[in-house]
């Protein structure tokens, strides 16, 4: 199996603002275990579209972009080329686009978070018709990012402008089940599903970095703590991406951390620190696991 990784960056403070171009960089990690695991090379893409979030189906096995100036959802192949899947304009989101989008593989669900208004929505990852949709009024603010649990397909879904957490069901009408809170109410970013005896999620506060473990049952909150010598595990931003069960890939200004669980994050270290691309900042990171290997 090898593991792949692709991040978005916004290159807009070095272009002028009419070239809304992405840049998609795919990085090939070679090893099975993310501890053994190097950067062998990256390629880089430039994708004529203004992006905002990155998710990979492991089933299509292509990555899955949102837009951020529409309610578009793009496919993008290992090789950049790129199609637009569905385009979600319902009579009440004018003016919406896609904060975050998750992949349910198990229940074939595409899952995406909309800005302006606030709404999670649910879509068949073959016909990319809508399942289901649910206004989020009670984010008070625009999604910072969403992510499911695939073993009974509950979808959480982070604040940006606050520190909540909405646990909802996308089936029928949809339904809220939980709101968890963190305790400072800072924004929050890119949330993770962790499938484990006690489930759990990891979420991003954006502006300090700072990485939470909230029960996904008991809604019950800790902060990973740093097991290295500095006191801060990763500084500001909101991408993140599950490398595995115990390691975990966030995207700081131009550099790429793999952050590694002591078991039970309770307290990760920086187990490696790559700089990729020039001076613009990471917007959405994805890991990408294939079952052919085909790099060397
Ligand atoms: C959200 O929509 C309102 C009007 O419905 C608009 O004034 C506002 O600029 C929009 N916000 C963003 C971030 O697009
Ligand atoms: C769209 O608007 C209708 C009527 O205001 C409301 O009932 C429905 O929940 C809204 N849907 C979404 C996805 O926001
Ligand atoms: C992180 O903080 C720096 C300095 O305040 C700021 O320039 C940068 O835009 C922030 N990055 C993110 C992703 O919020
Ligand atoms: C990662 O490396 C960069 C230099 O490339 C450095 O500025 C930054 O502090 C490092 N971050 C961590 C968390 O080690």
């Amino acid at each position: 199996m090898s593991i792949h990784m692709a991040g978005l960056q916004d290159p807009t403070p070095k272009l002028p603002p009419m070239l809304p171009f992405f840049f998609l960089f795919l990085l090939f990690l070679l090893g099975p275990t993310p501890s053994s695991a190097h950067y062998s090379y990256a390629v880089r893409y430039t994708i004529p579209l203004r992006l905002s979030s990155l998710a990979w189906d492991p089933i299509d096995e292509h990555y899955l972009a949102g837009s951020s100036v529409g309610p578009t959802i793009y496919s993008i192949s290992d090789a950049g080329k790129v199609q637009c899947l569905l385009s979600d304009i319902s009579p009440n989101s004018t003016g919406a686009f896609v904060a975050a989008v998750a992949v349910d593989d198990v229940c074939h669900r595409l899952i995406v978070a909309f800005s302006n208004s606030s709404s999670v929505a649910a879509y068949d990852l073959r016909s990319y018709r809508k399942i289901c949709a649910l206004p989020l009024p009670q984010l008070d603010g625009a999604p910072g990012g969403v992510a499911v649990d695939t073993e009974n397909g509950e979808v959480f879904v982070t604040s940006s402008r606050r520190g909540i957490v909405l646990k909802v069901r996308l089936d029928g009408d949809g339904s809220l089940i939980s709101e968890y809170e963190i305790k400072n109410d800072q924004g929050l970013g890119g949330v993770v599903h962790v499938n484990d005896q006690n489930p759990y999620i990891l979420v991003r506060q954006t502006a300090t970095g700072k990485i939470f473990k909230i029960g996904s049952k008991d809604g019950i909150v800790n902060e990973v703590l740093s097991s290295g010598k500095s006191n801060m595990l990763a500084p500001n931003g909101s991408a993140i991406a599950l490398h595995s069960d115990l390691s975990l890939t966030v995207a700081a200004n131009q550099n790429l951390l793999l952050l590694k669980s002591d078991g039970s994050w309770s307290r990760a270290s920086v187990n490696s620190n790559t700089t990729v691309g020039d001076q613009n900042q990471w917007v959405a990171v994805a890991v990408a696991t294939k079952q052919e290997d085909n790099f060397m």
